[in-house]
């Protein structure tokens, strides 16, 4: 015995080298350009199964099999399969003998791939929809029955009209009798409903059953097992190396300040930037956070007055922003260049930056705002960048979190915008105003904390306008600013809804605002969602 070689101790070293999805079990998901594919991913995370979102026109035949995933889904999408130029799966999908789920569009271009028919327009289902399930089948055993009508989401104009070979059907609804079609032999499936969405209720289970039962997954996707493969691999990347880490104080940037710390020790350094522009006591908490508490290096940088004093007389938004951005680089690079030698730059960057999306417009999108963060920098510093978070959603950011033993208030913390206050204030930005804001914001999130309330919301903050309006008090007339009040539910910030506090809980605020913060006469409720308005105000 003791003449074999140590293979564990082989495999563990020879492990950092493999990339995520060749530690674990994976699904591979064509995207055809549809709103919801990243729910795909999120419901297959959800059940323990890693997962890999492709744009369908990056994925040929050599990529998808070098992959080697268990299984295939392929999204909806916007486009008729019908259009001369539709977007279709590449044939190997169809040919490595691995199992296909076809969600809607997925669905239609199967069949249409496979040899049978789709067919437009006459029979539109958006929304709720019942279908009947008429067959029994290995993936909707345990969640659906035959004779049964279950509540499923549709958003569909095109519907599957004739079947190819194989093919039989499990579930129908009025406006499409193909609803749920299963080639058993083949293991290819299809659904003209979208189980990923909440509105389909048994749908995170009907994918559980495709991913567990058909394309057998154990489900070996956890945060434990994710925390210890990304700690041998920063050790791999950088070696001895320096790394620095922009702090913002939110939950991304924290995370993979704790992550790296665990790895590579104090090799690492955190830089705090205070711009002046934080939200009361936020600096305090940070740094007591990190330097106090985790013993992490940490440079905080009180750099208010030059932030401040350059952006004195500046109103309009995206000045704001590329000034702040500016500034911060440029404080960030002369600390970084005095700290010595480091050649790696830590960022939280999440799986939703990493995705690239589908666009069948071709033409470039439109900047709604400049977000700003440290990414400017890599060019500049001839840093290279150590992304931990590249392959994980918000929420499992928040999981790893626990997982590394950060305290969950901080871990639950609600986004806060590189920025700060500054895109909190539309118009000029002066000391006075950020006191006055501060003072509301606080109020605020301490009511929404007593309502216990806080973490059923995405983001809540105040927002100050550059309005003055006339309110009497006691006896005397105030001529005061007005505070908008925000409140979001979201699940990765691209879209929001406003939350629907009670009449009651509101107007407990505004008095509490009011009468706590001189400066503030009126109080309004934002009740815009995302998209049309965004989040924040500038
Ligand atoms: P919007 O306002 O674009 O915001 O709907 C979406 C989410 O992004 C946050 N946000 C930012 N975060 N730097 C950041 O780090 C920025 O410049 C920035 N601008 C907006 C915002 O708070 C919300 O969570």
């Amino acid at each position: 015995m003791s003449a074999q070689p140590d293979t564990t101790t082989e495999n563990q070293s020879d492990t950092p080298d493999l990339e995520v999805h060749e530690q674990h079990e994976h699904i591979l998901i064509l995207d055809f350009g549809s709103q919801v594919t990243q729910l795909i991913a999120r419901r297959l995370r959800e059940s323990g199964v890693y997962c890999e979102i492709w744009p369908f026109n990056h994925a040929d035949e050599d990529k998808i099999k070098a992959f080697d995933p268990k299984g295939i889904i392929l999204s909806g999408g916007p486009c008729s399969v019908l259009d001369d130029d539709a977007p279709s799966a590449p044939d190997i999908v169809f040919e490595m003998g691995v199992p296909v789920f076809g969600i809607c569009y997925g669905q239609q271009t199967m069949v249409q791939q496979l040899g049978g028919k789709v067919e437009g327009e006459q029979s539109r289902e958006f929304g709720r929809a019942t279908v009947e399930v008429v067959d029994e089948s290995k993936i909707a055993a345990g969640v659906w029955s035959p004779g049964n009508e279950e509540q499923v989401w549709m958003s569909h104009g095109d519907h599957v009209a004739e079947l190819p070979d194989g093919f039989r059907v499990i579930a129908k609804s009025e406006g499409a009798p193909f609803a749920f079609i299963a080639d058993t032999d083949r293991r290819f499936y299809g659904v003209q409903f979208h189980p990923e969405v909440v509105h389909t209720p048994h749908g995170k289970d009907l994918l559980r059953n495709f991913t567990h039962n058909i394309c057998r997954c154990s489900g070996d996707w956890t945060m434990a097992a994710f925390r210890e493969e990304a700690v041998a691999k920063i050790r791999e990347q950088v070696g001895d190396g320096k790394v620095i880490c922009g702090l913002s104080g939110g939950v991304d940037s924290s995370v993979t300040a704790v992550l790296l710390h665990e790895a590579i020790g104090d090799q690492l350094t955190c830089i705090y930037v205070d711009t002046g522009m934080m939200r009361s006591n936020e600096s305090a908490q940070v740094v007591e956070l990190f330097r106090d508490h985790y013993n992490i290096p940490l440079i905080h940088e009180d750099v208010g007055d030059l932030f401040l004093g350059e952006l004195e007389g500046v109103a309009d938004p995206e000045v704001k922003r590329k000034t702040i951005g500016r500034l911060f680089i440029e404080v960030f690079e002369k600390r970084a260049k005095e700290i010595g030698d480091a050649k790696y730059l830590a960022q939280g960057t999440l799986y939703p930056d990493v995705i690239e999306s589908v666009s069948f417009t071709g033409g470039p999108s439109v900047t709604i705002k400049s977000h700003h963060n440290v990414g400017g920098l890599p060019e500049r510093m001839d840093l290279q960048l150590v992304e931990p978070l590249r392959e994980l959603f918000k929420d499992e950011v928040r999981e790893l979190g626990v997982e590394l033993g950060m305290h969950e208030d901080f871990v639950k913390r609600h986004p806060f915008p590189g920025p700060g206050l500054a895109i909190r204030m539309p118009g000029e930005i002066t000391r006075e105003k950020l006191q006055i804001l501060r003072k509301a914001d606080d109020v605020y999130l301490d009511e929404i904390r007593k309502a216990g309330l806080y973490d059923e919301i995405w983001q809540a903050f105040a927002v100050l306008l550059p309005v003055k309006t006339v309110g009497v008090m006691g006896d005397g007339r105030t001529y005061d600013y007005v505070c908008a009040l925000r409140a979001v539910t979201s699940t990765d910030g691209m879209t929001a809804d406003y939350y629907p506090f009670s009449h009651e809980f509101l107007g407990r605020v505004s008095t509490r605002i009011i009468n706590e913060v001189h400066g503030i006469n009126r109080v309004t409720y934002d009740i815009t969602s995302k998209p049309p308005g965004t989040i924040e105000w500038e």
